[in-house]
Formats: structure tokens, C-alpha cells, sequence
């Protein structure tokens, strides 16, 4: 099969990957998807770097035992601790996410800049370089959200626990003024409206889903690698628990206004 006819892949921890996926969905609408979830690990944001980075490893070949042209590791705490080695590894396009400091920072709104994200993206040097080059523009404040991940892996988006959850984290910031919300996980973007409703509609909550997807179109598009049919792509999804109520979720998700 020529390889623009082949699927992409998409990977994640667990359901998280699918707020990139939705994106992806709407920019590339006759491509084919295959989108891994691997819940039956997830969280990877609290576990060692070492271990988050076989993990990753095992999906990413997982999908290219399936015959995809590209992966999307679609999340971000894989992007940070494995995306380098597995380029190296690899002659597909490997497309990676990290938080989207810099539109935040271009907005340049009054008030600190909130990086909410996994303990181990914030404790990683891709995200200290991130920091160092944009700290003298704005006042930045990291903020790692452990527990938020298995809020989403549960469905739970909106209930009074995880409303609780973010209300205790983002309380303390709204007197000094929140300028605005970086969404540094891709799980994050499922809880955006409750998000919402605490720091108010003002606040621009910016997420990286976007713009992965068209790296993503850009990089197919350079190789020559876009598929030319007419007709809707496919979409597979694939859990590693292997139980059909996490796939049931994965859809409900997708389909999720966010
Ligand atoms: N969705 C993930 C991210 O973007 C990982 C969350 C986790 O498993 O801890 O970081």
C-alpha cells in the first residue's frame, strides 16, 4: 500500500490523547485513525521518567506493528521524557505536544500565566527550557494537577468532585489576577468548562491540540503524505484494558462539546 493510503497513529496514557484526536479529526477529515489508549497504565504523569518512556516505546510500536505513517504521541508527559529518542529510532514523522506557553505569553493579558500539568512535564528539561524562555516576559506558575488524569479516565468531567478539585487549585491565584490558563495535559481540555466556571469566561484556557494537529497536516503535507481519497477516513481505538466500557467512554468523549 503506497504509504499516503496508510492510517495515522495516535497514543496517550489513556483517554487524554482524544482532545488531540478531535482536532486532528476536524483538520484531516479523509484520513484514517488509529488512536491507543493505554489506561490500564495511566497515570504516566506520576510515575519515573524510565518507566513513562518504555511505556511509550511499547505503544508507539503497538501502532507501527499496525501499519500507521505517522504517530502523534498526544500526550504530553510521553512528549517530554521520550519524543527525542523515539525520533531517533524511527524514519516516520513522530509528532510530539508540549504546553502552548508561547500563544499565552503572546496574548500578554494582564495576570499570571498557569501552567496546569503532570508533576513529571513540569519536572522535565523540555519544560525548564519552555520556562526559561519566555519567564522574563510574564509571570508564569507551574501547577501540577495529580489525581485530574483519573477524574477523565473515570468520565467524571463536570461532577462536584472534580469541580471541588480544580476550585482548590485555582482559587488562590484569582486575587492577584489570572491572565490566563495554559492546559499543559492532554487530558485537561475534558474539564475545560468546569475550569471555566471558576476563573470566569474571560480567561483565555489555551491548549496545544490545535496546533499539534497542523504540525501534523504540515509534516504529512512536506512528505507527500496527505491522503487524496474523497471519502470520510476511518476510526479505530484501541485501549489496553481491553474492556468495551472504556471504548463506549472514548467515543462519549470524542463526541464531548469542550
Ligand atoms: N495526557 C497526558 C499528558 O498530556 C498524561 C497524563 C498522565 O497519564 O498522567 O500529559
Amino acid at each position: 500500500m503506497e504509504d499516503k493510503y496508510r492510517p495515522i497513529g495516535l497514543m496517550d496514557s489513556g483517554l487524554g490523547g482524544l482532545s488531540v484526536l478531535k482536532e486532528a479529526l476536524k483538520l484531516l477529515p479523509n484520513e484514517d485513525f488509529i488512536y491507543y489508549g493505554d489506561t490500564k497504565n495511566a497515570p504516566y504523569g506520576t510515575k519515573d521518567m524510565k518507566e513513562v518512556k518504555e511505556l511509550t516505546k511499547r505503544v508507539v510500536n503497538l501502532l507501527i506493528d499496525k501499519g500507521v505513517k505517522a504517530v502523534v504521541i498526544a500526550c504530553n508527559t510521553a512528549t517530554s521524557v521520550a519524543v527525542d529518542e523515539i525520533r531517533k529510532e524511527y524514519s516516520i514523522p513522530i509528532i510530539g505536544i508540549e504546553p502552548a506557553l508561547k500563544p499565552a505569553v503572546k496574548i500578554n493579558r494582564k495576570g499570571c500565566i498557569i501552567i496546569m500539568a503532570t508533576t513529571l512535564t513540569l519536572a522535565e528539561k523540555k519544560f525548564k527550557n519552555l520556562m526559561e524562555k519566555y519567564s522574563e516576559k510574564s509571570k508564569i506558575v507551574s501547577l501540577p494537577c495529580p489525581g485530574l488524569v483519573e477524574f477523565v479516565e473515570s468520565g467524571n468531567i463536570d461532577g462536584v468532585e472534580v469541580r471541588d478539585y480544580l476550585n482548590e487549585k485555582l482559587e488562590p491565584f484569582k486575587t492577584e489576577g489570572i491572565g490566563s490558563i495554559v492546559l499543559g495535559c492532554t487530558h485537561y481540555p475534558f474539564v475545560r468548562n468546569a475550569i471555566k466556571d471558576i476563573v470566569g469566561e474571560e480567561v483565555p484556557i489555551i491548549d496545544g491540540s490545535i496546533g499539534t494537529s497542523k504540525q501534523l497536516k504540515r509534516q504529512l503535507q512536506s512528505k507527500g503524505m496527505l491522503n487524496d481519497k474523497k471519502e470520510k477516513g476511518e476510526l479505530k481505538i484501541f485501549n489496553s484494558l481491553e474492556d468495551s466500557k472504556v471504548i463506549d467512554l472514548s467515543y462519549r468523549l470524542i463526541n464531548e462539546k469542550i
